[in-house]
This record gives C-alpha cells, structure tokens and sequence, in this order.
C-alpha cells in the first residue's frame, strides 16, 4: 500500500519546514518563481526582499539545486568588514570609495569559480597562480581575499598595467596620503576578468553568476560605513556585468538584500538600478498555497493537499482558515510556515484519526504566532529605530486595533524615552513603512480601507491620516480587541 492510498493525516507530518532556507529542506519543496527566471537570464541583478521572502531559497537553489548555471554562493555572515573598510579608496569620490575593492573581490571569486570547473587555455595557469601565490589555493575563502597587505603578480602571468607601467604587485595597505590604490586595483581586476572571460570562451562555458547573500548579518545598527560598501558593491556588480555584457561576456553577480536596508542607500544611480535591475520578490495568496501544498505533497504524498489536511467549516465572519491564516502574515512565505508549524503542534495533541487542522487549533495558534511576528519585527526594526517598542506599548495602551493619531501621540508621548529621537508623526511614518500599522484612506462614495505598505506599496504614506490600525499578526502580543462598530 502506498501512502497515498491512506487518509492524510498530520500525524505524519513532522512539520513544515524550518522558518529559514539556510536550515530548511528548502531543495526537496523549491517553488520556481519569476524570481528565479530573472536572475538565471541576468535581467535583474539586485533582489529584495523583506526577511523571509525567499533570498536565500533562491541563492541556495541556484547553488545546490537543479539549475544547471555555473553558480558560486557568497554569503557575507562574518565577513570581516573591518578589514574592508580599510581598502578604501582615497582617490574615489566618497559614495565609490569601496567599489574597486568589490570589484576586486569579485574578479578574484569569479577566478575561482571558472578554475575550479575543468577548464584549459592559457589564461588557466595565469589564473591559478595568482591564486595560489597569493592565497595558498585556488579557492580563497571570501573573508580571505581582501586580507593581504600586499598581493603579488609574477612576472609571467596577468600583467596589468597603470599608465604604461607593468604592475610587480599591489599593496592593499596604504598610508592615508596615498591614492593609488583604485588605479591599480581596478588594472588587476581587469586583467583577472579578462583572463576569465577568454577562459570561458575558449571553453564554451555559460554565464558565471555570483550570489551574494546575508549581507545584513551582524548589524545591530547600519553605519554610514556599511551603507557605502552596500552601495560598493551593487555599483560593482552593475558595472563588471555591463563590461562583460559589452564584449559577449556573461558575468552574473547578483545581490540579494534586505528591502528597509535597500530603502535607506542613496546613490545617483539608484531610481535608474531600481527600475532596469531590481525584482522586488512578492507573494500572493495563490503563490503562498503552491507553496504550502509543495511542501505537504512531499511529505504526504502527491495526492494530498492543504484541502486533504484542514477541515472544510468556515471560521467566523465566514472565512476560510486559509485566508484567517494569510490575514495575521506580512504575506511572506516564512510568516506562513510558523504559523503552520504551532498550529500543528497544536494539532498533535489531540488523539483521533486521521488528525486535520480544526477552526479552534487556528485559533489557539495565535498567541504563539503573535509573540512570533513581534520578534521577527525587531529584528527588522531595531536596526532602524531601537526603541520602536515604546510605540507598540502606546498602541497597546490604547487597547483597541484602530486608533486615532491624537490619542497615540498622547499614549506615546508618555511613554518616550529621552534617548528615542523619533516623533510621534515619524514613529507613524515609520510604523507603516513596516507594516505594524496601516492608515485609512477615503475612497469616493463614502467608503474607506487600510492601507499598508506590503499589500499596497503604491499608496505610499500619508502625512494626514488620522485613523489608523494595527496588524492581526499583532493582536494577541499587544492586547488589543477589535473595535466596537
Ligand atoms: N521559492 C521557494 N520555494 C520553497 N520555499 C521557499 C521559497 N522561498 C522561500 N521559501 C521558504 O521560506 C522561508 C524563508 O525563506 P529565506 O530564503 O530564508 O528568506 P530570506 O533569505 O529572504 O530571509 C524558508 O523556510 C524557505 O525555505
Ligand atoms: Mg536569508
């Protein structure tokens, strides 16, 4: 008998999943979305999206899956910034102080990409020796590459040149009266991705893609500094791929980052990297129960389903515990799999055959799920704005889920600590740009609806709202009630 003859039954469910890619079994239950499409043809190079939209699925997809691209993972997670910022660039304007070093830091990576497959030409052994004189390998760990004081250059190898002259080495330390150090690192990038790009034609290989991911870890708070080695490297990354993309090359870095930290860089070219280069990675209702159902037909077998899994009753006010379920998420795939996975510890308690998903363990699910969502927001927020929680306890004060401006500015103000330098019209801004709360907008004819920024980007933020309302995902860890009509 196969499993799926038998009822399904979430007694044999383990569970959905872990809440992030890196340990999750992300690769048996991978959804290919338009994301993956984007990147894998080199249309966009920069993905966002919130925490737990789905970037690192992607970058391990890519890496570990079945894409059949030439793919190497970066993942910045303790990547000595400290080292980097000392390879600044003194001869660069201050916004591009960083970006020679990037590109540096990508050509060797790239270098080492294209080696490591089976490759010959004469550009191979340029290569490979460069690599191991300076690294002791052919595969420098990320955090290694910018490490050296002084990296050399045999005499017959890569010979890159500044004004003429044959470069014998570079030193990466510098005194802070020196400016050169653009110039020639950005000659010995060039001669590295010149040698890996006729490696790669004379081998036929296909386009080789960097991807780098978790660039935000270990930030309790984004410097200045940090923000310009951001911009560094998207600046990077763009130019490498157009000079490759000039002369038939295909160099694919792609960067993958938080959406409120893309949201705080500033650059010329940003509105213009924005618009030709940038997916904004999203999900909807229909994407979200592929999603969920990919996950349960792997575990229970191809004929089961969300359907096969959840009673049919509707919840109160007639909805579907789908909807109830999407109503308390930021409509992020990591939101739903938490919510799922207490409702099914919720779900195994009960001792009866087969075991479905009942009206009441949804309900009973949401105090868990609530306490969830606030830790997720933190983790997002504080980077921003540490005290944000001031705000949520005037919210909480006010006990219902809508408010008036005047009555929070009342609530908040008491409760502002010196050290919190954000106003109360701010702290709103603020609290709608994260979605904790939404404003309401006055449609013609005498109608109204919330708007908040993950289900209406385009409404943007409005100054002169009065009335607002916290999010369901919310309720239950801020006390709040429903508001008496
Ligand atoms: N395309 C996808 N297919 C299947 N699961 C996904 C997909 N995208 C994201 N997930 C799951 O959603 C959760 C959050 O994704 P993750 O990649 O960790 O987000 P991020 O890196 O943006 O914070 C993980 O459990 C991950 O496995
Ligand atoms: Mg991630």
């Amino acid at each position: 008998m196969s499993i799926d003859d038998t009822e399904h039954s979430l007694a044999n469910l383990d569970s959905f999943g872990d809440v992030a890619a890196e340990d999750d079994a992300v690769l048996d239950y991978f959804l290919s979305t338009r994301a993956v499409d984007v990147v894998e043809n080199g249309r966009s190079f920069l993905v966002l999206g919130r925490k737990g939209t789905g970037k690192t699925a992607i970058v391990r997809y890519f890496t570990e899956g079945r894409s059949t691209t030439i793919s190497k993972s970066l993942s910045l997670r303790g990547y000595p910034w400290n080292i980097h910022a000392q390879r600044i660039d003194r001869g660069a304007s201050d916004i591009e102080a960083y970006v020679s070093s990037w590109r540096f830091l990508i050509a060797v990576q790239l270098a080492s990409l294209v080696i490591s497959g089976n490759v010959s030409g004469r550009c191979a052994g340029f290569l490979k020796k460069f690599l191991e004189d300076n690294y002791g390998g052919t595969e420098p760990q990320l955090s290694d590459v910018l490490r050296p004081s002084r990296l050399t250059l045999s005499k017959f190898s890569l010979q890159p040149s500044v004004m003429g002259n044959q470069l014998g080495g570079v030193d990466l330390e510098r005194s802070t009266k020196d400016h050169q150090l653009g110039l020639e690192l950005n000659a010995l990038s060039t001669s590295i991705i010149d040698a890996v790009l006729e490696l790669a034609a004379d081998n036929n290989l296909g386009s080789l893609n960097l991807h780098f991911d978790e660039l935000d870890q270990g930030l309790s708070r984004i410097d200045d500094k940090r923000r310009k080695m951001l911009i560094g490297l998207i600046i990077a990354s763009r130019e490498i791929r157009r000079e490759s993309g000039k002369i038939g090359g295909k160099i694919n870095p792609v960067v993958y980052l938080r959406s409120d930290i893309w949201d705080e860089l500033q650059f010329s070219d940003k509105n213009k990297v924005s618009q030709t280069a940038a997916f904004h990675l999203g999900w909807d209702k229909v994407s979200l129960i592929d999603l969920v159902n990919e996950r349960i037909k792997a575990k229970l077998g191809d004929s089961a389903g969300w359907e096969s899994i959840a009673t049919p009753d509707l919840m109160r006010g007639s909805q579907s515990k789908w909807n109830h379920i999407l109503a308390r998420t930021f409509l992020r795939p990591r939101d739903v799999i938490q919510f799922l996975n207490i409702a099914l510890s919720k779900s195994k308690a009960r001792d009866e055959h087969p075991i479905r998903f009942t009206n009441q363990d949804i309900v009973d699910s949401r105090d868990e799920y609530s306490a969830y969502l606030k830790q997720e927001l933190d983790d997002e927020i504080r980077q921003h704005w540490p005290h944000w929680d001031e705000a949520l306890q005037a919210c909480s004060a006010l006990s219902t889920l809508t408010f008036d401006k005047e009555d929070f500015r009342r609530e908040y103000d008491k409760r502002k600590s010196t050290s919190n330098a954000v106003p109360t019209d701010e702290a709103l801004r603020l609290l709608h740009r994260f979605s904790v709360i939404g404003y309401e907008r006055r449609s013609g004819y005498g109608g109204s609806s919330w708007a908040f920024q993950y289900t209406d980007p385009e409404a943007g933020w409005d100054n002169t709202a009065t009335k607002f309302k916290v999010h369901l995902g919310l309720k239950e860890y801020a006390k709040l009630r429903e508001t008496r009509q």
